[in-house]
């Protein structure tokens, strides 16, 4: 368990160009995350840090945000934007840092510039069995279900791979 950091304000800022390495850290942080979720350590290829990379390119530094404790950079969000339903995408908090306010912070400065652009809708897409973010982002305002995505897995996996979850229109679906 890593130790806390004790809470101090946290900054959210544009992101800038200085903070690529630290952005690349976090997107680490966050596909570990899921890796450990799923107990699947190719989530994020061989070198996920560079994820990062592609999706600045792919957003601009003008939907990319940090926040900043200590002049240290210990969180990242971003929007995707859309002309009707941009999407909040990528969100993490380095973890001695969490529950102390900095989720809440980065997301509503993702809620802001999406209502500001005039979107109508702002989607998040946690992964199913993501129940951290499921309960954070639900407390912090998403509590609509628009679609559900379902998989069908053509490996020949452990029959333990998915586990019992949830149930859905009384149908039962693993996560
Ligand atoms: C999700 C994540 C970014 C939240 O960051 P955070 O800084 O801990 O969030 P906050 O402290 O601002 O908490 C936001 C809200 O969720 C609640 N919350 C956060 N963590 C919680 C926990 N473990 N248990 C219960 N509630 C929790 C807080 O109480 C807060 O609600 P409030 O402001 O009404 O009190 C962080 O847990 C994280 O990086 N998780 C791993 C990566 C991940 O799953 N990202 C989402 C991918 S889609």
């Amino acid at each position: 368990m890593t130790e806390k950091i004790p809470a101090a304000p946290g900054v959210v800022r544009q992101y800038k160009t200085g903070d690529l390495e630290a952005c690349r850290a976090l997107w680490v942080v966050l596909t570990e995350w899921h890796r450990d979720l799923y107990q699947d350590r190719k989530i994020g290829g061989a070198d996920p840090g560079r994820l990062f990379d592609e999706h600045l390119d792919r957003v601009g530094a003008e939907n990319v945000w940090v926040a900043e404790v200590s002049g240290e950079v210990v969180g990242l969000t971003g929007l995707i934007p859309a002309e009707h339903d941009p999407e909040l995408e990528p969100l993490v908090v380095k973890e001695q840092y969490r529950e102390s306010g900095i989720g809440r912070q980065l997301v509503e400065t993702v809620i802001d510039k999406a209502q500001a652009e005039g979107a109508r809708f702002l989607r998040v897409r946690p992964t199913a069995r993501n129940d951290l973010a499921l309960l954070v982002f639900h407390r912090l305002g998403f509590d609509i279900l628009g679609h559900i995505e379902l998989l069908m897995d053509f490996r020949s996996v452990d029959p333990t791979t998915w586990h019992p979850g949830e149930k859905i229109a009384g149908r039962d679906f693993r996560v």
